[in-house]
Formats: C-alpha cells, structure tokens, sequence
C-alpha cells in the first residue's frame, strides 16, 4: 500500500494507473480535485479495490494522520501540487499554500507517522517527493544541462514554492532522518495534461482552428519526457534510489518552442489533412514576464545510479498523444467548460502580439 497526493492531476493519474499495473499494490489517492484535478482521469479503475480515493487536502492534517493511521502506507509519493507557471504570476497564494505549506503538512504527519513505526517498516518507509528542473533557473545556450549539483535559482513564484519544498524535504531528512528521496524532473506531456500546458493546449486550438499562441520569438527550449517515462522513473528512484538523494529525470529532449509547435501541426495535418497548414494559425504574443530560456536534464544520475533511461522517442511520444487526444475530445471539452474559459480569457485576453 502506498499513499499518492496529486494522483488525479496530470502525472499523479498516469502514475496511479502505471503503478496498479505494473505493481499492482494498493494505492490511496489523496487529492484536492482542484481545477486541474480530474476523477474521470482514473474511470478505468472505478470497481478496482486497489484504487482508493480521497478527495482531501493535503493541508488537512488530520486527514492525513488519519488516512496514514488507517492504511500504513510503506511510501508517500507526493504529486500534489499547484503547477502552471502561468497561474503562479497571476495568483501566486495558492502556490505558497499548497507547495509549500501543504508540502510541510504532510512532511509533518509523515514524521509522527514514521517515527511510531517498528522495524522492519520503519526502514522500508519511504517519503518521494515529486519536484521539477525549474528550481535550478535558466540556461545559456551553451551552459552544461542541470545536474542535481547546480546551484538552486528559481524564477517564478512556481518554481520559488517548489524550491521551497524541496528545501524541507532534504532538510526532514537531515535533520530528523526522515527518509526521503526528491525527483527533479523536465517538462511532461502525454494523456491526461490540461490544455493549459504548452503541447495540449496547441492540439485544442488547432482543432478548433484558434490561433496557437506562442510566447516571444518561441526560441525558450525545453526539454520534452514523455509522462510513462517520468512515471517508470519515480518507481525507480522509489525503490533503488538511496535515502537523501535527489535524482534529475529528463527526456534528452531538447526542443524549442516553436520546434514543438511546428511538429504538432505537421502531425496534425496528416490527421487532419481538410484543416492543413495548421502552422498558419501560429500567432506571436506577448512574452510571459521573467520568462526561463532555457531548461535541460543531465540524467546520467538516474542512469548510472539507478539504471533508469527515458524509452520514448520524442516525435513518436507526440504522435501518440495528438492521436490520444482526437480520440478523448469529449474529456477535452469536459475539462475546458467553466473555470477553464476564466482562466483563458485571464491569461491570453490582453497579451495583444509579440
Ligand atoms: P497537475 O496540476 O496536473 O495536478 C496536480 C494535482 O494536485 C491535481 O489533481 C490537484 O487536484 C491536486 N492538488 C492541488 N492542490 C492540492 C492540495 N492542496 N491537496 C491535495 N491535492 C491537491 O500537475 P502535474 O503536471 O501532474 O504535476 C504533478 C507534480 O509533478 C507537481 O508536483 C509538479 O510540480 C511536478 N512536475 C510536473 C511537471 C510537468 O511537466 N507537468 C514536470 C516536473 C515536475
Ligand atoms: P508550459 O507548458 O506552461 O510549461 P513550463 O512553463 O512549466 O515550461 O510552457 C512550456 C513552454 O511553452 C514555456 O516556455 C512557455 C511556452 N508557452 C507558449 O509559448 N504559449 C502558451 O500558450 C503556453 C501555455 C506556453
């Protein structure tokens, strides 16, 4: 049995359906089903008494004792989390509430829950926190990619809460011994992301032959990992990374934004030959303030230490899931009804063009 927060969003509902699958071991579901938190991510396991969910908050400690109490997980792996770089800068609060407090939270009832365990649970516990390349800052284009020794240098109130959390992750670990485990990881797409991401919110926009807003001159470059690889690699770190560590995982993937975008509207206009060239809808817009230049992954942590490497190549990875989302446009349009226009209307409104 493990404990999941976050497993209705994006990455947490393709880890819990990876983990039923490959494990097959109970998992308890925390979530707060914020607006990116979606049940309908985890319909196939509706009837599967492995899948247990709460819709909770991971600030409600008493929640948390009590769900730790009730089911002795032997692992927390922590997901929950605000994560749009975009909302941060409208409405940083929520991110320092739950990335931040929430993170502490949990840490908090973790350490009474690990510390009244007995042998040999106690040394199997493991707390994996779920973190992201963007504390390390921005690139150079010629800069080496990050390596879990890069200094930490967060721009967005985004990537400052994550930055904080991980602070109190390592120093749970140091100072009470805590056995946590922290993972950095690069930019996902895949099944499940909510259209307020770069990739899915391309393929919406193209299909309905909106304008596809690219921020700046395009020229920020990401680097790309499919989410079944960050997924196999979260297991991995959980069960061979060692206690205190952190792991980089990255796709060795590195593109530009405008690269991205080209490629989804060439995958389209083989899908969707009557709409092409999806690439006249490209529009310039206004930069997003402080925007980061450059992030990329040195993984070779993850791959000599633990064996781990991403699979997916990244031009199939698109392919498969543009395909996924022409096949899900009903889970599309159930996600972007309501809040979902709000937040379009907030973000793209008055940005004008580049
Ligand atoms: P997401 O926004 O899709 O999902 C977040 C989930 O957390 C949602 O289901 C939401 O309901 C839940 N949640 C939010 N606040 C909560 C709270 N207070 N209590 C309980 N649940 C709460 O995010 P994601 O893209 O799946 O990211 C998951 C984790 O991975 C985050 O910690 C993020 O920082 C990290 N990460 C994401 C990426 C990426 O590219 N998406 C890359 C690296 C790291
Ligand atoms: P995003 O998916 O928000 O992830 P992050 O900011 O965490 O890297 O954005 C990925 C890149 O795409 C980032 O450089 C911002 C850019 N972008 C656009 O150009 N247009 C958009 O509409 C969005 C949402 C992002």
């Amino acid at each position: 049995m493990i404990l999941v927060t976050g497993g209705a969003g994006f990455i947490g509902a393709n880890f819990v359906l990876d983990w039923i699958a490959t494990e097959g071991t109970p998992v308890v579901n925390l979530d707060k089903l914020t607006y990116a938190g979606n049940p309908d991510n985890l319909a196939s396991l509706r009837g599967d008494a492995r899948h247990i969910f709460v819709k909770g908050d991971i600030n409600d400690r008493a929640l948390v004792a009590s769900l730790l109490q009730q089911h002795q997980p032997s692992a927390i792996v922590h997901l929950a989390a605000e994560s749009h770089v975009d909302r941060s800068i409208h409405a940083p609060g929520e991110f320092v509430q739950t990335n931040v407090v929430g993170t502490f939270s949990l840490l908090e009832e973790a350490r009474a829950y690990w510390g009244a365990l007995t042998e040999p649970a106690k040394s199997q516990f493991r707390f994996l926190h779920v973190s992201t390349d963007e504390v390390y800052g921005s690139l150079g284009p010629a800069d080496p990619a990050f390596s879990e020794l890069t200094a930490y240098a967060p721009n967005s109130p985004y990537a400052a809460s994550k930055a904080a959390s991980d602070h109190l992750v390592r120093a749970y670990h140091h100072t009470y011994g805590l056995p946590t485990i922290t993972t950095n990881c690069s930019n996902n797409y895949g099944p499940f992301q909510f259209p307020e991401k770069l990739i899915p919110l391309m393929i919406r926009n193209a299909l309905e032959q909106k304008p596809l807003p690219v921020y700046g001159d395009g020229q920020q470059i990401r680097d790309w990992l499919h989410v079944t690889d960050h997924c196999a690699g979260i297991r991995t770190a959980l069960h061979k990374g060692r206690i205190g560590e952190t792991y980089n995982i990255g796709g060795n993937s590195e593109k530009t934004n405008l690269d991205v975008v080209h490629t989804l509207c060439a995958i389209l206009d083989d899908a969707l030959p009557s709409h092409a060239p999806h690439a006249k809808l490209i529009a310039y817009v206004k930069d997003r303030p402080g925007h980061d230049r450059r992030y990329a992954i040195n993984a070779t942590k993850m791959k000599n230490e633990l064996a781990w490497s991403p699979a997916e190549p990244f031009e199939s990875g698109l392919r498969k899931t543009v395909a996924w989302y022409l096949s899900h446009q009903e889970w599309v349009n159930n996600v972007t009804s309501g809040a979902y226009r709000n937040w379009v209307e907030t973000n793209y409104a008055n940005r004008g063009t580049a």
